[in-house]
């Protein structure tokens, strides 16, 4: 099948390139014009494992290309999916302004029947809007379809997600647009559930916020682990084999961060409030997620007696391991924090720190671990890397000046840290009482 995907980011791309990996041409339409043309040369423009050859190996069979030109995008793809941003507005809601511009370029250029699809996250009634934005663009007699069809996919693990998904939702309110999603979805072993389009829509919001709650659930479970000397990881375990809970999304540490979690919560909560539904609890989890930097500030300033003039080393910095994104990252909110209070901030990331440096001025950045050890009064683990499970902490402690290690992923285990001479903060696993 022709298939047109607009915006060539950590969404399109993945979905461009594993629908080109079977067996479809695919175009990917950005108005980026350098990310066009890095990507002409087969330059990822983020880290995301897995991508590169995906990327390079199906441009070079041809069945994988990448334009600006979004009217080329729409004679292309038969199906075109709209795959741009959709970030916070300062009142919280979903700026749907570039889809909606999008949305209507594509009406405009439209000559025959197309299918659009939305991909990126968008609020429950936008499909409907979308449908209105098409009437009013599209040349009159052109027959178009909208649908659902919501991403899963996590950063880190995206290729692997998208080739091999927990489940595949379409909303549609036409044959024809089930039929043309069926038979794009037909390769793939994963339940396809197909429903409307405000269904499918409102399946994105409600499962992000969903995760978010069991996040946020755990951080206060963990918090008053903190206060009478249990352990968090020990009363996850416990919950987690129940299969009506399940272990998933139970790791106690300094909340969630990233492009998609904190907006999407926010959307839901602002299309909760527009329709006159009390959003209560999603409001509690965005607020215990609020305040995780600065208890994890206020337990490293515990442990050193204050910050002023402390210096205070960060492991990783992205949202999560395996991603280089540092959109909405902990990490900018602890180093404010940690700022405000006077220390000085060192950092070391795997792979965000070309991302990361912009957005933290003042910080200075390290090689590696070690050398970010250098003249410490504490560690602090931000990002549960696979490279920071295995550290020679004798070596580290030797660099440090004073050993102090604050654990905000609670990867480590606290007595074999302690082993190593050093004073263990943890999130809620026993340590703080
Ligand atoms: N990142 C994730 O893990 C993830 C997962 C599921 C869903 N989503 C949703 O998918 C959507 C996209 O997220 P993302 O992380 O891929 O964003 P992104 O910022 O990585 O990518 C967006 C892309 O759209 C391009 N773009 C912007 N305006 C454009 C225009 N007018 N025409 C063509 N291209 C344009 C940008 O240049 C960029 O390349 C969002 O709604 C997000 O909530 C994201």
């Amino acid at each position: 099948m022709k298939i047109t995907v607009v915006g060539a980011g950590h969404v399109g791309l993945v979905t461009g390139a594993c629908f080109a990996e079977l067996g479809h041409t695919v175009l990917c339409v950005d108005n980026d014009l350098e990310r066009v043309k890095g990507l002409q040369a087969a330059r990822i423009p983020f880290y995301e494992p897995r991508l590169q050859v995906l990327v390079t190996e199906n441009a070079s069979r041809g069945r994988l290309r990448f334009d600006s030109d979004l009217a080329a995008g729409v004679r292309h793809g038969r199906v075109i999916f709209i795959a741009v941003g959709t970030p916070p507005k300062p009142d919280g809601s979903a700026d749907l302004s570039t889809v909606g511009k999008v949305v209507r370029s594509i009406g405009r250029a439209m000559l025959s029947h197309r299918l659009i699809v939305e991909k990126s996250t968008v609020p429950v009634e936008t499909g409907r809007w979308l449908k209105r934005v098409l009437r009013g663009s599209a040349p009159r007699g052109v027959p178009f379809d909208v649908a659902s069809n919501p991403e899963f996919l996590r950063e880190g693990s995206a290729v692997r997600d998208f080739l091999e998904p927990d489940r595949i939702v379409v909303g549609v309110e036409s044959a024809r647009a089930r039929r043309l999603l069926e038979e794009l979805y037909k390769p793939f072993r994963a339940k396809l559930l197909v429903t409307d389009i405000g269904s499918a829509e409102l399946i994105k919001h409600a499962s992000n916020a969903f995760l978010s709650t069991k996040i946020s659930f755990i951080n206060a479970v963990g918090e008053l682990c903190g206060q009478v000397g249990a352990d968090v990881r020990q009363v996850a375990a416990g919950m987690g084999l129940d299969p009506r809970i399940g272990p998933a999304f139970l790791n106690a540490g300094i909340g969630f961060g990233g492009f998609c979690f904190p907006k999407d919560l926010e959307a839901f909560i602002h299309i909760a409030k527009r329709r006159g539904v009390d959003p209560k609890l999603l409001k509690a989890v965005q607020g215990i997620n609020r305040r995780m930097p600065e208890l994890f500030v206020g337990k490293i300033r515990k442990a050193l007696g204050g910050l002023r003039g402390r210096t205070i080393g960060l492991l990783g910095l992205a949202f999560k391991p395996d991603t280089d994104d540092m959109r909405f990252a902990p990490a900018i909110s602890i180093v404010r924090a940690l700022r405000k209070g006077g220390a000085r901030v060192r950092a070391y990331d795997p792979q965000a720190m070309t991302e990361a440096g912009p957005l933290l001025p003042g910080v200075l950045l390290a090689p590696d671990p070690y050398r970010l050890a250098e003249g410490c009064d504490c560690l602090a683990l931000i990002t549960e890397w696979n490279e920071f499970k295995e550290l020679d902490f004798r070596r580290i402690k030797r660099a440090m000046r004073r050993a102090v290690l604050a654990d905000g992923r609670n990867l480590y285990d606290p007595a074999q840290i302690r082993r190593f001479g050093f004073r263990y903060v943890g999130m809620g696993n026993g340590a703080d009482a």
